[in-house]
């Protein structure tokens, strides 16, 4: 044997410490490549990924205990316990196949480790921060806000972009909030419907902000609607306006418009008296020329002590903007929106109505609903119009199939999740929105209150059947016909007294 390839390495026997690091790693290990080969075989889904973060974690327990190993031995130091460890000789022999083999299988292992640990915490980071991962691992937690983002203009743009955003200091904040709500669905202790708004939501300008620009001018937004009225020919009634939604002119000219004077120009802060934002009952605003209003609510003025109690919040994007990704439709709007596309056919006397007030039922499960909704319309049918099931028409299951749509698009018992839940604050219609602020009741000293004229937010070109001609003066556009009597409204009036986005307007 060649005396230069022979090595001589002594070694004492493992203590228990290092026997359980490497048997608890070589479990990380093991666990690691069938989950590894799991998801290769089955392409399962990507949430399984926050398991490796876990076994990450094994191995790194195992590694613990090597280390803890490793220390004790060194510590054990006098003479007699010396010498009662066993000691063990290894021989290397280069020229040996099986200490060569030994040796790529250490170095190999050790790169595997490498490897893995690495992999791990990627796959582990992805999981946590993919779409699915937020939208389907918590299936019936998140299935409202999941189906809804799906049909939303920012199908594409991921949960995180949102409600994370940049920066570590996010991240960790969220994985901790999420440890949180993990736990949360694992005892069943949250709440239906999930609360809004989120409290500790990042920032606007940190999220929004990063792909909107707010200082963009936008100008005229023109917005066409199709109602459906509650008649029996169930006719149609249109409107077309133009929303000035301005920002900032550049250069030569002043701005204009809803995103100047609420963003750019002025600086609104308010007093909120519930959870969800709706009751406004004090705002400050402190204008360009830093002249400074406030508005009290006069009916139920804020006293000192509950000012001081309260959370005073400037309003961002969000404070409008509340839906731009989970928009829960009311029923009206969905059943305008589906007559108007044909899948309800208007052909159906009233059907405007009752689909409308078979979806403002309440029900239990979504499957109660299915049931409900099939059985209150033909009730209905068979009772008023029996000509409609005995022709064999096919106008009613039709119907029927499009409103259970609806339903399940917008609508989620399980969770409590509807629109009367999640109001949009876009607008003024079905919920209070811009009328929280723009309304009579809060006053300032002066006793002023914040503009309601229709035309300072928006102009109306056309309404009625048709909308095609237009021929108004675009200072101060047309005056808005109701159509419940064709009567106009061109003062402030509190929409939501009579409309609540169900059926409760008809009665
Ligand atoms: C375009 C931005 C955006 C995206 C993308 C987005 N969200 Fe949201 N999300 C919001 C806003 C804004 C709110 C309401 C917060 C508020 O009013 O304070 C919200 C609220 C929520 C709520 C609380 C309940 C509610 O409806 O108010 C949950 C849960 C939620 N989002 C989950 C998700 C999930 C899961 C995804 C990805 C599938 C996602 N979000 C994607 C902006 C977004
Ligand atoms: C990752 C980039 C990104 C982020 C973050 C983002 N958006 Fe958007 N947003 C878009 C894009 C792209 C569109 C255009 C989509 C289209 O036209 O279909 C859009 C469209 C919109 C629209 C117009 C369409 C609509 O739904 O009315 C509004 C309003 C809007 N975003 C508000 C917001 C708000 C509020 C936030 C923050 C909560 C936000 N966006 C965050 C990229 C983003
Ligand atoms: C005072 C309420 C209000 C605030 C605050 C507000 N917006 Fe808007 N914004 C509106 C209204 C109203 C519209 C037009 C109605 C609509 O699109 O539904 C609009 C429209 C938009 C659009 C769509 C423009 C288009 O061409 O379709 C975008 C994008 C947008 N806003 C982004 C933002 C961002 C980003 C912020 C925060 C920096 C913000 N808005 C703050 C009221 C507001
Ligand atoms: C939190 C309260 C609040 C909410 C909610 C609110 N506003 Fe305002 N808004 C104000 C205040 C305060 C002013 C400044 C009034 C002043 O300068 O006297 C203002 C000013 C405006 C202006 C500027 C008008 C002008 O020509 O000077 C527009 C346009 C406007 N708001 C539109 C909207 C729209 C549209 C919504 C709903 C999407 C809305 N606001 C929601 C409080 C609010
Ligand atoms: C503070 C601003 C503001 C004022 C004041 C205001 N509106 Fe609006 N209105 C809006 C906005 C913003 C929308 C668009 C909502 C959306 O994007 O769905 C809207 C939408 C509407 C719509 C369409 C509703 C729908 O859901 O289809 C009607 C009708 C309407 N307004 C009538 C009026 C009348 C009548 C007045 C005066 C009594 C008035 N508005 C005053 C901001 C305002
Ligand atoms: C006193 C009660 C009352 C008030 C206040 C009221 N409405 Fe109505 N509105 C009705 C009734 C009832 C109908 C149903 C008429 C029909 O469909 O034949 C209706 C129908 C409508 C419709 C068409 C149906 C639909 O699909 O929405 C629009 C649009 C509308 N109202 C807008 C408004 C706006 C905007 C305001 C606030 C400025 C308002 N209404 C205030 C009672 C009211």
């Amino acid at each position: 044997m060649d005396e230069e390839n022979k090595h001589e390495l002594t070694m004492r026997r493992p203590s228990a410490w290092s026997l359980w690091g490497w048997i608890v790693i070589a479990m990380g290990l093991f666990s690691g490549a069938c989950l590894l080969a799991l998801e290769l075989l089955f392409d399962a889904a990507s949430y399984l990924g926050a398991l490796y973060i876990l076994f990450a974690l094994v191995i790194a327990i195992g590694v613990l205990l090597l280390g803890v190993g490793f220390i004790r031995r060194r510590r054990i130091s006098d003479p007699d316990r010396k010498a009662a460890a066993v000691k063990v000789r290894f021989t290397l022999d280069l020229a040996k196949r099986s200490h060569i083999y030994s040796i790529a299988g250490i170095a190999l292992t050790g790169l595997l480790v490498l490897v893995l640990l690495g992999f791990g915490s990627y796959k582990s980071y992805h999981a946590t921060e993919s779409v699915s991962f937020c939208g389907e691992l918590c299936h019936d937690v998140m299935h409202p806000e999941w189906t809804t983002y799906q049909t939303s203009s920012h199908a594409r743009v991921a949960c995180v972009e949102c409600h994370i955003g940049e920066g570590a200091d996010w991240f960790v904040r969220s994985k901790i909030d999420g440890l949180r709500q993990v736990w949360a669905v694992t005892v069943d202790s949250f709440s239906r419907p999930i609360p809004t708004p989120i409290h500790n939501l990042r920032p606007a300008r940190e999220t929004c902000e990063e792909c909107h620009w707010p200082q963009k001018f936008i100008g005229y937004k023109e917005m066409v609607r199709t109602y459906t009225l509650s008649d029996e020919e169930n006719t149609q009634h249109r409107l077309r306006m133009l929303l000035k939604i301005g920002g900032e002119k550049t250069g030569f000219m002043k701005g204009s418009g809803i995103h100047y004077h609420m963003l750019i120009a002025s600086k609104v802060q308010y007093i909120a008296m519930d959870e969800r934002r709706q009751d406004i009952r004090w705002v400050r605003v402190t204008r360009a020329d830093g002249s400074v209003t406030e508005f009290n609510d006069v009916d139920n003025p804020i006293s000192e002590e509950e000012m001081a109690a309260a959370e005073v919040r400037e309003m961002d994007c969000m404070d409008c903007h509340n839906r731009p990704a989970h928009q829960f439709k009311a029923p009206m709007t969905s059943v305008n929106m589906a007559i108007e596309q044909g899948a309800i056919p208007r052909s159906l006397p009233y059907v405007k109505v009752q689909a409308v007030q078979a979806l403002s039922q309440k029900y239990e499960t979504t499957e109660e609903a299915m049931v409900g909704i099939a059985n209150d319309l033909r009730n209905y049918y068979r009772e008023e119009y029996p000509q409609f099931l005995e022709n064999g028409n096919e106008d009613l299951a039709e119907a029927i199939d499009a409103v259970q749509a609806i339903y399940r698009a917008s609508i989620f018992p399980m969770m409590n999740a509807d629109w009367s839940a999640y109001p949009d604050n876009i607008g003024h219609h079905y919920s209070p929105g811009c009328f929280r602020c723009h309304n009579e009741n809060l006053r300032s000293e002066e006793d002023e209150h914040i503009f309601t004229k229709c035309s300072n937010c928006h102009l109306i070109l056309a309404q009625g059947e048709s909308i095609d001609d237009v021929n108004v003066d675009f200072r101060t556009g047309l005056e808005f016909v109701h159509p419940e009597d064709g009567s106009t409204i061109d003062e402030y009036q509190d929409c939501v007294d009579c409309h609540t986005g169900g059926g409760g307007v008809y009665e």
